[in-house]
């Protein structure tokens, strides 16, 4: 079964052809990066444009690559939830129109299922149940995977998500846009331990995050030696807080899998692109004889691939949608459209 998807809930327009769930045929993404540049971070209302201006072109491009047509297609896959509303509409409209003008089914995907489902291309074995740490730009979350549609939440941050704490923190050093990503390669040659971080637990909620005051933590002492004319080693700061960030992200995720019994580990969302935690979360897998599943660093960051994946499963499970789909900012993780 072939699935075209279409991903827009953020700063990249991304389009693919999918085939079962596991095997990619096209995978087309626009990058905004350079335009959002110029501000240090994402321009909703931009986004929102260069979504429209590219959308039609990049979906040309993604059936073109995988040898189809939309004849090939059995059903149109889109993220509809959470993300930029504005951005998210691009996408799901035009979704809409294939479904009609081609007589598609609608699939709508929720954007963190389908950055879970990444997993699923880079693994093809892997198969639910298992634990899941979802961190990406706006969302910290430890999740029970009970089936390829079925979630538990149990844990997730009261604040910032890890990937804002990590793109503030690049912001105030000085690093451009995309923050994280950045902050990771500046941090390379950096010692982890100069500066004494706070380490944020949430009283009564161990599996629970908070990052705000580390973030705060940041900027503060930035602010503090700039006053006094004093400079700050971006390695070193960069080098804690990523410390500091994939402390708390590793602990809870062990501490969960050893409550809950799991055994299998699955990384989702941009923030698992970082390679600390990355390095951190198999030393501690293999300490422990779990097996720990992590998107290649291509699927790490939004593309329409991983909604083809998780089309593919909601589809199985019947849940498409009419042309009535309306996007939605924010969604949790276990709830239907
Ligand atoms: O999943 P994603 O591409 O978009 C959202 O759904 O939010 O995640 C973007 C986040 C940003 O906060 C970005 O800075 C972070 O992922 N990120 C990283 C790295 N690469 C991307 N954070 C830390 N280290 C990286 N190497
Ligand atoms: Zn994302």
């Amino acid at each position: 079964m072939k699935i075209l998807a279409i991903e827009s809930s953020c700063d990249e327009t991304a389009t693919a052809v999918v085939e079962d769930g596991r095997h990619v045929l096209s995978s087309v993404i626009a990058s905004q990066v350079e335009e959002h540049v110029l501000y240090g971070g994402v321009v909703p209302e931009i986004a929102s444009r260069r979504h429209t201006e590219a959308i039609s072109q990049i979906t040309a491009q993604a059936l073109s690559e995988a040898n189809c047509t939309m004849d090939d297609i059995d059903a149109v896959a889109v993220t509809a939830a959470p993300g930029l509303i504005g951005a998210l509409l691009v996408g799901v409209n035009f979704a809409k129109g294939l479904s009609l003008r081609y007589d598609k089914p609608l699939v709508p995907v929720h954007h963190l299922r389908s950055h879970i489902a990444s997993n699923y291309i880079t693994s093809p074995d892997l198969k639910p149940p298992f634990l899941a740490l979802v961190v990406s730009g706006g969302h910290t979350h430890l999740v029970e995977v009970k089936s390829y549609t079925e979630y538990k939440v149990i844990g997730c941050t009261r604040d910032d998500a890890a990937g804002e704490c990590m793109d503030k923190s690049a912001r105030t050093l000085g690093l451009p846009y995309p923050g994280g990503k950045n902050l990771d390669a500046a941090a390379k040659n950096g010692n982890p331990d100069a500066f004494k971080m706070p380490h944020p637990h949430v009283e009564g909620a161990p599996y629970d995050f908070s990052f705000s005051g580390l973030k705060t933590f940041v900027i503060n002492t930035v602010h503090n030696r700039e006053q006094k004319g004093e400079s700050i080693s971006v390695e070193d700061m960069g080098a804690s807080v990523i410390k500091a960030v994939v402390d708390c992200l590793v602990g809870n995720t062990e501490k969960a899998a050893i409550d809950f019994g799991y055994d299998k580990i699955v990384f989702a969302g941009g923030v698992s692109a970082n390679s600390v935690l990355r390095s951190r979360m198999a030393a501690c897998c293999s300490e422990h004889g779990w097996q720990l599943f992590m998107p290649t660093p291509d699927l790490c960051s939004d593309n329409a691939a991983m909604v083809g994946a998780q089309g593919y499963y909601e589809f199985i499970a019947g849940n498409t949608a009419g042309l009535d789909l309306n996007a939605k900012a924010t969604m949790p993780i276990n709830e239907v459209f």
